[in-house]
């Protein structure tokens, strides 16, 4: 299935935020509807549907601070009944892909919390290193693009 990063827009919006990872791993991650008010209140943010074939099946929320450089990826999620078929690699790979476009762009980071099910191995696996800093309880970990 093709894997594409779309606007989010009054057509989509609602099935955007009705997407949902597995109950398990809630704390992970903060709920879209959540995420997308964010982005409204942050001009320094971008975010995008992810898209498998013609169905929303994730979200991505960057944030994306020019001077100094730090981008940073907020919020990102797979909805759990459409996870583990590669499109968190797939639409990952897309948003690397539009960080390198941005101004003095070499490195993305992310924070992440710990345990079963959650995401730590995903990033280690994409390519991401621990830097061994803690924000708020969460662990930093960043890619060299
Ligand atoms: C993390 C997440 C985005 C991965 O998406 P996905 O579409 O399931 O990932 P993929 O199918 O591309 O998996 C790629 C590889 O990572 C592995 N992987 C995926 N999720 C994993 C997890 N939670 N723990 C360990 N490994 C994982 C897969 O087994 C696969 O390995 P393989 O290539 O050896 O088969 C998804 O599980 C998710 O949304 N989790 C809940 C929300 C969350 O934690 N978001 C991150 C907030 S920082």
């Amino acid at each position: 299935m093709d894997v594409t990063l779309v606007e989010i827009s009054a057509e989509n919006l609602r099935a955007v935020m009705d997407l949902e990872v597995k109950p398990q791993q809630q704390s992970y991650v903060a709920p879209n509807s959540v995420s997308i008010a964010q982005h409204c209140f942050d001009q320094e943010s971008w975010m995008r549907a992810i898209y498998a074939g013609p169905a929303p099946v994730g979200f991505v929320l960057l944030s994306e601070r020019p001077s100094p450089p730090r981008y940073y990826l907020w919020r990102y999620m797979i909805a759990g009944d459409q996870q583990g078929r590669g499109y968190g690699t797939r639409a990952l790979d897309l948003v690397v892909e539009h960080v390198r476009t941005l101004p003095s762009a070499t490195e993305l980071f992310l924070s992440y919390q710990s345990g079963p099910e959650g995401p730590r191995d995903f990033y280690a696996k994409y390519g991401f290193v621990e830097t061994g800093v803690e924000h708020e309880g969460e662990l930093e970990m960043r890619l060299v693009l």
